[in-house]
């Protein structure tokens, strides 16, 4: 929110007139922005205009929408929608270009499966250059990752729980403020919506969770690092991201009482987010596939509504510091 002269964040004080705040002054949403875009090409040709537009809109913790853009399956690759393909220990079925993880099958038939999910690594990242042209540069593709199990009802701890609100932290990989944006694609043929929940705005949800969190202890970061329980130090940024993430999962009565909204995404529907940023929780739904790009805060449109810069807004220190 932009508070105008003579008035707080929260509302006006003293003798400021209401009518000039209603001018200047946008409401901030109380829930996650969805934003719907119609295209239906993963390659479409979007005018400057908008994808500025587009880019502020994520950045400010929107999720974007395309109900129209589907990922068109080869004629003997629909085999693969069977959760028989999961080796039935890792969560989802993951390919990094080189070697597909968490999938059984004969070899043959897994180099498909691999060629299936690298087709649609490509075509995110070329939406996702196509929709969002500055930060062609920068985008460092992560593994890809095909979940043919469903959302909900899989035996796991609160924190691995990923029904529960939160935002996409990694315990052993510190992000030093690398963003996370994430491509996902609903392919379930069975006309099985994904149903997600989102929750408030990044920022409202951090000055309500933030005083919870313990501080970093002093030499933790290097500890874990010597330890291998992270690759690299984790910095106060990474801290922070990781103890709103678990503060969020443990307390059922923010889970249960905080701003949120149900959306459901129907087959064949694509929708893009940062998720360090957006509360999201997957209700229901079952085959998915996901793309996940990490960009530095460099290549942002607008930086000061990263987490990073919010948090440090909040905390009023750097939060990257060695
Ligand atoms: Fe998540």
């Amino acid at each position: 929110m932009r508070a105008c002269r003579g008035c707080v964040p929260d509302g006006c004080v003293g003798a400021s007139p209401l009518s000039v705040c209603a001018v200047v002054d946008t409401p901030a949403p109380t829930v996650t922005p969805i934003v719907t875009i119609d295209v239906e090409d993963w390659r479409p040709q979007i005018r400057p205009a908008d994808t500025e537009r587009h880019a502020r809109e994520l950045e400010a913790g929107a999720v974007l929408v395309l109900p129209r853009l589907a990922f068109r399956f080869e004629p003997d690759e629909a085999r693969f929608l069977n959760v028989r393909w999961s080796d039935g220990k890792a969560k989802n079925i993951s390919f990094d270009g080189a070697s597909i993880r968490g999938a059984t099958g004969p070899a043959q038939d897994l180099a498909a499966l691999a060629r299936m999910i690298g087709r649609f690594a490509a075509d995110a990242t070329a939406l996702v250059t196509a929709l969002l042209p500055r930060y062609a540069p920068w985008l460092a593709r992560a593994r890809t990752s095909y979940r043919p199990h469903g959302a909900a009802g899989r035996a796991l701890s609160w924190r691995k729980d990923d029904t529960r609100l939160h935002v996409d932290a990694f315990p052993s990989r510190p992000m030093c403020g690398q963003r996370i944006l994430r491509v996902f694609c609903n392919v379930n043929p069975f006309g099985q919506d994904r149903v997600w929940r989102v929750g408030e705005p990044f920022e409202a949800m951090a000055r309500r969770l933030l005083p919870k969190l313990r501080p970093m202890i002093p030499g933790e970061a290097a500890c874990l690092s010597a330890l291998h329980v992270t690759r690299g130090r984790r910095s106060e940024y990474d801290h922070m991201m990781l103890g709103l993430h678990d503060c969020a999962k443990s307390d059922l009565d923010y889970q249960r009482n905080s701003p949120q909204r149900e959306v459901r995404f129907a087959p064949g529907t694509t929708w893009i987010c940062y998720s360090d940023q957006v509360m999201h929780a997957a209700a229901a739904g079952q085959y998915m596939l996901e793309q996940t790009v990490q960009l530095p805060p460099d290549a942002l449109y607008e930086p000061r509504s990263s987490p990073l810069a919010i948090l440090e807004r909040i905390s009023g220190r750097p939060l990257l510091a060695a």
